[in-house]
């Protein structure tokens, strides 16, 4: 038997160490109990991993439940085997395309899957991609009409010009921060009394020369309901008849585009209406993912003028992109593939019918108490606004928020922009994994919190600015 013996090496790979990882090394548990980090400053050493993660962990403890909120729109509840996968994805990098070629090939199926489903002309000429959200999905729509128009009017831009986009006071605050970084000039139309949204005559009254396009939104923030697209395209034919302005639409269905292809399939309001030059949507909404994915799509490269898109290496070949990030996670795209893998038309009219159901079954028991007045149903998103009925004095919608608040619901309280900021209203979100059961449950916590609110001598928020403003 062969003896070994040590040191036959030189003397300075005798005193070579292990390279160690400084995240292998456990730190002493007793001198980790003593160890008080800073929590606004990077500490001066590392600390045992489980030490670290208790920490984390138990500060986290005070977030609010993400299934009890009914202020959110985004996926909260997935399938073991869509977090498994996305498990499985989390070190890849979108942007890494040459490297990770398969995962490039699911976004590009993924968009011609919405290419369809949208009713593209011609599916294989539509152009989109993936984005974090909708919000830079809407940015990139947004320059897109920008480039457009100030190619066609390069006479008068940059020079005397200023572009304006016309779109609704109910939209998202990403329009808002759109018009702002990128120096256009935002053309609200205000609600007015019962109108909660754009109307076609006000969007093609606030159209000129110098208006890069109309935002139309499926499926407001606010309150849920349907702009109504085709309508406000047909106001804009009128307006290219009679002036020769041809402006055209983009459609935010940052909800509504996985809502109404597969629940209101007789409503046109995607590429079959030919003003309709992009849509987008978020893949984390109504598209069934958690966080972090949204959808472009131009009807074809003509609408994407072409200097805004970037080239990336690609396998040795070119792969165009367009997007405000350069890394972006992979996961959410691998899960979206996923879903519309698992789901297939049948499952997500499955899946949004049970949303609407439970939207509507809810908002009718609500307005059955007596003490809400319904603005919108829950029959298009499934998501629905209400505030106090006319006689009610004692509390406000602020108060009711509070009140459920305690019992764990997330309900958002807000106020409505111009010119109804005098109207305050709750609303509730109905998504995947909100059961019929969760809402009997929180009809019960209505039921227990009304009794005391209606006792109450006043509502006792006075200072609405102070109530819960979270409602995007
Ligand atoms: C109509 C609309 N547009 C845009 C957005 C922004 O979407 P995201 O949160 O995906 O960036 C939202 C979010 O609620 C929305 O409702």
């Amino acid at each position: 038997m062969a003896l070994h013996q040590g040191g036959t090496d030189g003397d300075g790979e005798r005193h070579r160490k292990l390279a160690l990882n400084p995240f292998y090394g456990v730190a002493d548990p007793v001198g980790d109990m003593e160890a008080a980090p800073p929590r606004h400053r990077l500490p001066d050493g590392p600390m045992a991993p489980t030490t670290a993660y208790q920490l984390v962990h138990d500060e986290l403890m005070l977030d609010g439940n993400s299934r009890l909120n009914l202020a959110t729109f985004v996926t909260t509840w997935m399938e073991p085997q869509a977090a498994a996968l996305m498990g499985e994805c989390r070190d890849k990098n979108m942007i890494d395309k040459d490297e990770y070629p398969r995962t490039a090939e699911l976004e590009r199926r993924c968009v011609a899957m919405l290419a369809d489903l949208w009713n593209a002309p011609e599916p294989t000429a539509t152009v989109g991609c993936s984005t974090t959200g909708s919000s830079e999905a809407c940015m990139l729509a947004g320059l897109a009409l920008k480039r457009r128009w100030a190619l066609r009017n390069a006479d008068r831009y940059p020079g005397t010009a200023r572009p304006n986009l016309v779109m609704g006071a109910n939209v998202q605050v990403c329009w808002d921060k759109f018009c702002t970084f990128w120096e256009i000039e935002a053309r609200q139309v205000p609600m007015e009394g019962e109108r909660f949204h754009l109307d076609p005559q006000s969007a093609a009254a606030l159209c000129d020369e110098n208006t890069i396009g109309v935002v139309a939104v499926l499926g407001s923030t606010f309150d849920g309901s349907y702009e109504p697209v085709a309508e406000i395209c047909a106001a804009l034919d009128g307006l290219q008849e009679r002036t020769g302005l041809d402006v055209p639409v983009h459609v935010d269905g940052a909800s509504g585009a996985m809502i109404a292809p597969f629940l209101d399939e007789d409503l046109v309001w995607d590429f079959r209406l030919p003003r309709v030059a992009s849509i987008n949507t978020s893949g984390h909404k109504y598209g069934l993912v958690y966080p972090g994915v949204g959808w472009a799509l131009w009807r074809s490269p003509a609408e994407l003028p072409e200097e805004l898109v970037f080239r990336v290496n690609y396998l040795g070949g070119d792969m165009p992109t367009f997007a405000l990030n350069f890394s972006r996670p992979g996961a959410q795209v691998v899960a979206q593939y996923y879903s519309f893998l698992r789901l297939g038309r049948d499952g997500y009219r499955a899946v949004q019918q049970a949303s609407r159901d439970v939207a509507r079954g809810l908002a009718s028991r609500i307005e059955a108490t007596g003490d809400f007045r319904l603005l919108s149903r829950g029959d298009e998103l499934p998501v629905f606004a209400f505030t106090t009925a006319p006689g009610v004095r004692n509390f406000d919608v602020f108060d009711v928020s509070r009140r459920l608040r305690e019992r764990g619901w997330l309900v958002p309280a807000y106020t409505f922009p111009a010119n109804r900021e005098d109207l305050a209203v709750l609303r509730i979100v109905c998504r995947n994994g909100f059961s019929a059961d969760l809402a009997e449950l929180l009809v019960e916590s209505f039921e227990q919190v009304l009794p005391e609110l209606r006792a109450q001598s006043g509502p006792a928020t006075r200072d609405t600015s102070a109530a819960t403003s979270f409602h995007h």
